[in-house]
């Protein structure tokens, strides 16, 4: 509610709490009524606000895209580790893809936090277009629209033949919910594009990885969130796939596993 009355304002909550009594005006009041009501009806406080923090970062975000989620932050961090690592090398430069890129929450913080002169192309896509509307808005937002390339397309059919083979590092949080079991609120508000990973919630996981050794490089790094249920089918997947990776299985701050990340053996 306090964000909800921060948000009609144009307030910070800060200034919220310092001004209490804050009266609104007429306009304000019809504002903050219809929010208000959305909220009754469960709908995401970010999709009401326009906005959610993710890695420090302001996401635009609406019900076109998924909610960027904290535990999506563990995804990006093994995504990070791996970009610097070869950074460090002298082959850069280096190839990323996030695939399923949604509000392009992760392409945007790997990007802001690869600033330039690192030579580093991302590309950041997904099969929705109007998610890949929202992934725009998020990479001029934060000034990294030169360097993340926005393309449409089914899992990897979205990317351009040059890079066949040739990616270094790719990361996706796809997919994994099977629909039927998804909390209501989050079922009767978010895409179902973006929650839907069929009857087992490995549907999109398996199409991926059936393209994965065809575009990731042979000594390309590999992560991919998790549901904490789904750790041992997609470990089995994903070494299926990269028989010569080393396969790491990352917890969450909550002790769940929520990354299954395949780095080349050394
Ligand atoms: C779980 S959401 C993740 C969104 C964002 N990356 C995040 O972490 O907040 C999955 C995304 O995958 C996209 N998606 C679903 N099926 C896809 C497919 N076959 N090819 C590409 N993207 C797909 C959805 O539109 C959605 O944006």
């Amino acid at each position: 509610m306090e964000l909800l009355l921060a948000h009609t304002l144009g307030w910070s909550r800060t200034r919220l709490l310092a001004e209490p009594h804050a009266a609104l005006n007429p306009a304000q009041q019809a504002t903050f009524a219809a929010l208000l009501e959305r909220r009754l009806a469960l709908e995401p406080i970010a999709y009401l606000t326009g906005e959610r923090e993710f890695y420090g970062l302001a996401i635009y975000t609406d019900a076109r895209v998924l909610v960027p989620r904290p535990e999506t932050e563990l995804l990006v961090e093994v995504g990070l580790a791996a970009i610097r690592r070869r950074l460090a090398l002298p082959t850069a430069p280096i190839t990323v893809v996030d695939v399923g890129t949604g509000s392009g929450a992760i392409s945007v913080a790997l990007a802001v936090h690869t600033p330039p002169p690192a030579p580093v192309q991302f590309y950041a896509c997904d099969i929705a277009a109007d998610a890949l509307a929202v992934a725009a808005a998020n990479c001029a937002r934060h000034g990294v629209a030169a360097r993340v390339l926005l393309r449409q397309g089914d899992l990897l059919d979205a990317l351009p033949a040059a890079v066949r083979g040739r990616l270094d590092v790719l990361l996706s949080n796809p997919p994994y919910t099977i629909l039927a079991e998804v909390e209501a609120n989050v079922f009767a508000h978010e895409p179902h594009l973006a929650l839907d990973g069929g009857p087992d919630g490995l549907a999109v996981y398996r199409r991926l990885l059936a393209q994965v050794p065809a575009w990731l490089a042979p000594d390309g790094d590999l992560a991919l969130e998790i549901g904490a249920w789904q750790a041992d089918a997609v470990r089995a997947l994903v070494q299926a796939a990269l028989p010569h990776h080393t396969i790491t299985i990352h917890p969450d701050l909550a002790g769940h596993a929520r990354v299954v990340a395949a780095t080349p053996a050394t």
